[in-house]
């Protein structure tokens, strides 16, 4: 059984069991200027230096909480997508069997807020780092804000919600760009198109990549993510070789070992390790 994202909340009878050790299924928890003038505000995106030349490999694994300075709801918490509704209603395939119309509508408002909002300063912090070093953003975003902000190497391991695809083939896609998905949109090989996200239950997307990078990392920065969903809340841990390890959140249920726990808004926080990093 290929493992799935899984919220511990939501591990109906209707759900895998998960398989934590390896998950591959989406599970979530029931309980995430000094020197230099940075070039990221308000100039145009730098020149990156040719690979050769990248000085470390960085791993950025980011969630809701990076958003949210653009705008975007968070999940859980005051005001999250999940407060007061069972997100076993919106985003499982047996939500979108049972009431499509419904599923379709919380996924399009989603996409109007995406297409509105701007990438903030965390997310073009994170892209600066390019300018010496090899980064790779692991994200559990369906927003497109960390390649808006100039980020290249983005793994998006619970889908993209700017695309839809078929819901009987996942491979074949379709660019949503200003439209909304309705019922009767019909994919090449005639069902119905879906968002391109990963549903509770689904596979999640680019594991073997993302660990490997994480694996491989010489710095892990951990941003805006409650750590409440399997299989990436596990990945932390998998860090290794990171001679430096970095959590940004306003708060957490448990900080992971051996991380540095940097209390407060991705905004303030994730810019000043950027800097830092920058001048590595
Ligand atoms: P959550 O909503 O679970 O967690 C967001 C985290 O961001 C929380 O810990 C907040 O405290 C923190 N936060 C809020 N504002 C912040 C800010 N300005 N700067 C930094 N952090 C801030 O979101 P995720 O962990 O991303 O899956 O959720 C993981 C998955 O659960 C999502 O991909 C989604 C959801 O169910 C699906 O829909 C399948």
């Amino acid at each position: 059984m290929l493992p799935c994202l899984f919220r511990r909340g939501i591990t109906s009878a209707r759900a895998p069991v998960p398989d934590r050790s390896q998950g591959r299924h989406i599970v979530a928890s029931g309980r995430a200027e000094g020197r230099r003038r940075f070039q990221w505000e308000g100039r145009s995106k730098p020149v990156s230096p040719s690979p050769e030349k990248k000085l470390l490999k960085i791993v950025v694994l980011s969630g809701a909480g990076i958003s949210a300075e653009s705008g975007l709801p968070t999940f859980r918490g005051a005001g999250g997508l999940w407060n007061g509704v069972r997100a076993e209603t919106l985003a499982t395939p047996e939500a979108f069997a049972d009431d499509p119309q419904r599923v379709l509508d919380f996924y399009n408002f989603r996409r109007t807020m995406v297409r509105d909002a701007e990438p903030n300063a965390a997310h073009r912090a994170v892209a600066a780092l390019e300018q010496r070093h090899q980064v790779t953003v692991v994200t559990q975003n369906v927003d497109d804000l960390h390649e808006r902000a100039g980020s290249t190497d983005v793994l998006h391991v619970h889908g993209e919600i700017m695309t839809a695809r078929s819901s009987r083939t996942p491979s074949l896609k379709v660019a949503m760009q200003d439209r909304d998905i309705r019922l009767g949109d019909l994919a090449e090989d005639g069902a119905q198109l879906r968002p391109d996200v990963v549903w509770f239950g689904e596979t999640v997307r680019h594991i073997d990549d993302s660990l490997d990078r994480i694996r491989a990392a010489d710095r892990f920065l951990v941003v805006g993510t409650s750590l409440q969903v399997w299989p990436v809340a596990d990945w932390v841990h998998h860090a290794v070789n990171a001679g430096e390890r970095v959590i940004v959140a306003p708060e957490l249920a448990r900080c992971p070992d051996g991380f540095d726990w940097l209390r407060g808004n991705a905004c303030e926080h994730v810019p000043r390790v950027a800097e830092r990093w920058l001048d590595a």
